[in-house]
């Protein structure tokens, strides 16, 4: 710990009013400590530390974080803290339906109470399948004690007949060559077997990686944490490392609210766009800021990507995969060579600047980090769009669609849901061409409900067959990480409250111009007033539940999709009394 930095006493510790005065209540603290098997002298005059565990069976991404926590937990006490593990809520980016966005805001409820409620100084946060980062970052910015988050690192690389292959973005390009003839029963059963080789989130750069890249480059994990390979021995390091350095934090009271920034956001979209983030991370970083009191409009979003070249050069934007990335040097590397578009007095949990960190960062393979002067795309890793069909904004990821697309207009194909879309996607009936514009309605936050990942609709196979790759497609929902195409997403207001894409009919021209950050449907105004006149909103589908609290709450895609009544309102939560 720097010399330089004041440092509590251990009366001035929040664990002290559990622990420390000689009451009943403390008496009856320290008894059940006891009952835990620990001796007085274990803990007594050390801080506590959280380690909030978001490990459960269903979370594959996160099967090596048993292991993990122990690793932290020997970091704390060979630091000098009292290490407790606590077990919160696991979001299987996979298995929850139905979505598991729409239990983000469930964890970073959960987060904020555990650390509130307990006798905690400081928290280490587990996270890495993609919700489980903001979640977990939501809920502790809350309570703003000293805080680390432990990125859960990337996957191995996986391989199938010789060739690299990735979780996501190659499942949907052998399911589309499938839906093409082209791939065989038993190959699709095969890549299965080799498509998820081992502990560790998907090793694109999807919203894990993506999301672990941009809490690094807020200032919130070690150095070069988030590009760690799960099953590297440096993951383990690095697991122990945040033990010993959050009890540092803990004495020297380092809380987010210190590290958070306007500029400190302002790098983490710059971070976003240069390494070709998934458009899930704008809805994240919108409710996150939100939760930090700064106000992130999406048109930022879209500043800083007209200045900010692709470098990263990974799936599903590139070629490579994150084993690849860390190998080049990572992020760590690739931040250093965009020096000039960071704010790098911003401090850290280090307690150095990020411009410390940087300092002699390197890159070891100029194709998977390109250079300035070679970048994957020279700017845009993210748009934001307007347009009469998108009041309050729509997003698509250029670096990952058919440039001849980006510009482009053609007739609607409307599905009015997923259900919908599922149904007669490959009706030849429909006689799509690879002009039409494929539309699904009822994608968003309330009207799927959570907004899913379904945004990257799917080309008729009758199409597929004739080779066609890419199309344009609009929706409310979001899109994976590992997705990609010419895909339009979170356009907002969403169908389900009476946005212009509820109005939307088969045969309506629709022209995309990303180049002009324009979304545009090419029907008369007073049409549309008339079939907005006509519209008639949906029956709530919850009476009672989490599903009820989530249709009364949740916010539109540009406002971040948070609940209402947990987004920060500058008022302070009291601290809970000890009676
Ligand atoms: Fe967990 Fe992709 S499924 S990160």
């Amino acid at each position: 710990m720097p010399d330089s930095l004041p440092r509590k006493k251990p009366e001035e510790l929040r664990s002290y009013r559990f622990f420390g005065p000689d009451d009943l209540r403390s008496f009856g603290h320290r008894s059940r400590i006891k009952q835990a098997g620990i001796n007085r002298s274990e803990m007594e005059g050390k801080p506590v530390i959280a380690i909030l565990n978001t490990w459960n069976d269903f979370v594959a991404c996160h099967a090596h974080f048993r292991q993990r926590a122990e690793e932290v937990k020997r970091g704390v006490w060979q630091a000098g803290g009292f290490p407790v593990e606590i077990p919160v809520m696991g979001l299987s980016e996979t298995f929850m339906k139905p979505t598991a966005m729409s239990y983000r805001n469930f964890l970073a409820m959960e987060t904020e109470e555990v650390l509130r409620c307990h006798p905690v100084d400081a928290a280490v946060l587990m996270g890495g399948c993609d919700k489980t980062v903001p979640g977990l970052l939501m809920g502790a910015l809350m309570v703003d004690l000293p805080i680390i988050f432990m990125p859960g690192g990337p996957m191995m690389r996986g391989t199938w007949q010789g060739e690299t292959i990735a979780s996501g973005s190659d499942v949907w390009k052998y399911w589309a060559e499938r839906g093409a003839g082209n791939l065989s029963c038993d190959a699709w059963h095969d890549l299965e077997d080799h498509i998820a080789p081992g502990p560790g989130h998907c090793m694109t750069m999807g919203t894990a990686s993506t999301m672990t890249s941009i809490t690094e480059t807020l200032g919130l994990t070690l150095p070069g944490a988030a590009s760690i390979p799960a099953m590297h021995a440096a993951h383990s390091r690095m697991a122990a490392r945040c033990g010993e350095r959050i009890v540092e934090m803990a004495w020297e009271d380092l809380k987010p609210s210190e590290i958070l920034s306007r500029e400190a956001f302002d790098n983490a979209i710059t971070a976003d766009m240069a390494i070709g983030g998934s458009t899930n991370a704008i809805v994240h970083l919108t409710a996150l800021a939100k939760r930090a009191g700064i106000d992130l409009p999406l048109d930022r979003f879209d500043e800083i990507s007209a200045r900010t070249p692709v470098l990263a050069n990974i799936k599903p934007a590139g070629e490579h995969v994150m084993a690849d990335f860390f190998d080049a040097g990572g992020l760590p590397g690739l931040l250093n060579r965009i020096r000039d578009l960071l704010h790098l007095d911003c401090p850290t949990i280090s307690g150095t600047t990020l411009g410390e960190t940087l300092e002699g960062a390197q890159v070891f393979n100029d194709d998977i980090i390109r250079t300035r002067d070679n970048p994957v795309t020279a700017q845009g890793g993210t748009v934001v769009l307007r347009g009469n069909l998108a009041p309050d904004g729509a997003v698509i990821k250029p670096a990952a669609a058919d440039p001849e697309l980006l510009t482009h207009s053609g007739p609607a194909i409307v599905f009015t849901d997923q259900t919908d879309l599922q149904n007669r996607i490959h009706d030849p009936a429909l006689a799509i061409t690879k002009n039409h514009v494929l539309v699904m309605q009822s994608g968003g936050p309330l009207g799927a409900p959570g907004m899913p990942e379904s945004g990257m609709l799917p080309i008729p196979n009758y199409l597929l067959e004739q080779g066609v790759r890419d199309m344009v497609r609009l929706s409310d929902a979001r899109m994976s990480g590992t997705s990609y195409g010419t895909c339009v997403l979170h356009i907002a207001p969403e169908s389900h409250v009476g946005g212009p894409l509820a109005l939307v009919q088969d045969g309506d021209l629709i022209e995309l111009d990303v180049a002009a950050r324009r979304l545009h449907l090419a029907v008369e105004d007073t049409e549309l007033h008339r079939r907005h006149a006509a519209w008639t909103a949906p029956e709530p589908r919850h009476s009672r539940g989490y599903g009820k609290l989530f249709q009364d709450e949740v916010t539109q895609a540009n406002e971040g999709c948070d609940f209402k009544f947990l987004e920060n309102d500058g008022s302070t939560t009291p601290e809970p009394g000890i009676h």
